[in-house]
């Protein structure tokens, strides 16, 4: 039921705090500060090379995870879209883990996939949704998400789900590896422990985000931008976006737009940039003002530091709480949700069956 909210991906969208904190309850142990996965009967710290093989806004959360794996547990990390990497003939060697992230564990593409790298000797890990599912089944490891039954077609709690289980597989597999020590490792839980309070707050900007839909709803092509980490975010607010808008959007990495995209720019192109201040925030803003030179219209989403010193000059600003970047990419997820499904209101579409879209592609 919608209870009273007035769609089903509304009513997802608000629910992430609670089924992310649910589903971090069965990854960690607050008490002793440590990540605790279900138990796992093959030895982690052999394994030298991960495929991860997903579709859609799936992918898109295993875009993200290759850089938590790369960088805290230092495994080379091969990810691919399941319709491409099932007939490219992949090079799977002994010793890698295959893994599938599936809100619905059924997707046709994802399953063939997976039954091609269990045929393969890989040991076979997945991140699903639903637990009866068949990949569920197929797998060594099944790490499930507890985000409840999605309904609204456009993935939204599945998501940041996937996020937190896949930070926390990346920790235990750093652990594993003897990368991550128990202060680093009381570090990342702590953070991760943050996250649905800061989902909480980055809610509260429902009625700004609602506000600033007209600013889009007249744009033939939006284009979004990240870097890091949070570049498969922009990739996620296009595909939001274009689902269930039915407006052309693009997501870039921030240091692409120099090669190519930029030559769009004009005032009649929306450009949403995801910006947290951190590491990477002064490459994304060079990048931005490059965009503003050309007349392009900008809404920075950063927080109050990174909107201090870059919001000069937007066309409109969300701000989002100060988090630790481990995080942001959950955090930053939900106004890239709420700007599509605001839009979406305002042009008066099927928020929750957009046209030519099914919930789970069970057909190549
Ligand atoms: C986008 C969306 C789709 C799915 C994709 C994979 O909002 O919902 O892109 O993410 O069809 O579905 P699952 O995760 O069920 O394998």
């Amino acid at each position: 039921e919608k209870g009273n909210y007035r769609h089903f991906m509304q009513k997802e969208i608000f629910e992430q705090p609670t089924v992310v904190a649910q589903t971090l309850r069965s990854y960690l142990r607050p008490g002793e500060q440590r990540v605790a996965l279900p138990q796992i009967d093959f030895d982690i710290s052999a394994i030298d090379r991960i495929t991860i093989v997903a579709c859609g806004t799936s992918y898109y959360a295993g875009m993200v995870a290759k850089y938590w794996f790369e960088q805290f547990a230092r495994v080379p990390v091969d990810i691919d879209f399941a319709s491409e990497f099932r007939y490219r003939d992949p090079i799977l060697t002994p010793g890698g883990l295959a893994l599938f992230i599936s809100q619905s564990g059924e997707t046709a593409d994802t399953l063939a996939a997976l039954k091609h790298c269990k045929a393969n000797g890989q040991v076979i890990a997945s991140v699903v949704n639903v637990p009866t599912s068949s990949m569920a089944r197929e797998s060594d490891l099944l790490l499930p998400t507890h985000a409840g039954p999605e309904i609204g077609v456009a993935s939204t709690k599945a998501f940041t789900c996937q996020l937190a289980v896949l930070a926390a597989l990346a920790a235990h597999f750093a652990v594993k590896k003897g990368l991550m020590d128990r202060e680093e490792e009381a570090e990342v839980v702590k953070h991760l422990l943050e996250a649905p309070a800061s989902l909480n707050a980055a809610l509260d900007h429902d009625d700004e985000i609602a506000d600033m839909a007209h600013l889009i709803a007249p744009a033939r092509d939006v284009l979004y931008l990240g870097r890091g980490a949070d570049f498969p975010l922009a990739l996620e607010g296009a595909l939001k976006l274009k689902e269930i808008s039915y407006i052309h959007a693009e997501g870039y990495a921030s240091g692409e737009m120099k090669h190519g995209p930029i030559a769009l720019i004009d005032d009649a192109v929306p450009v949403i940039v995801l910006a947290p201040s951190g590491p990477l925030f002064e490459k994304t803003v060079s990048n931005m003002q490059e965009v503003q030179a050309r007349g392009g219209k900008v809404v920075l989403i950063s927080d109050a530091d990174g909107i201090a010193q870059a919001g000069e000059g937007c066309m409109a600003v969300i701000e989002m709480p100060k988090v630790h970047p481990l995080i942001a990419p959950l955090v930053y997820a939900v106004p890239v949700q709420l700007l599509a499904y605001h839009v979406a209101v305002a042009k008066g579409t099927d928020v929750d069956q957009p046209r030519n879209l099914a919930k789970s592609v069970t057909v190549e």
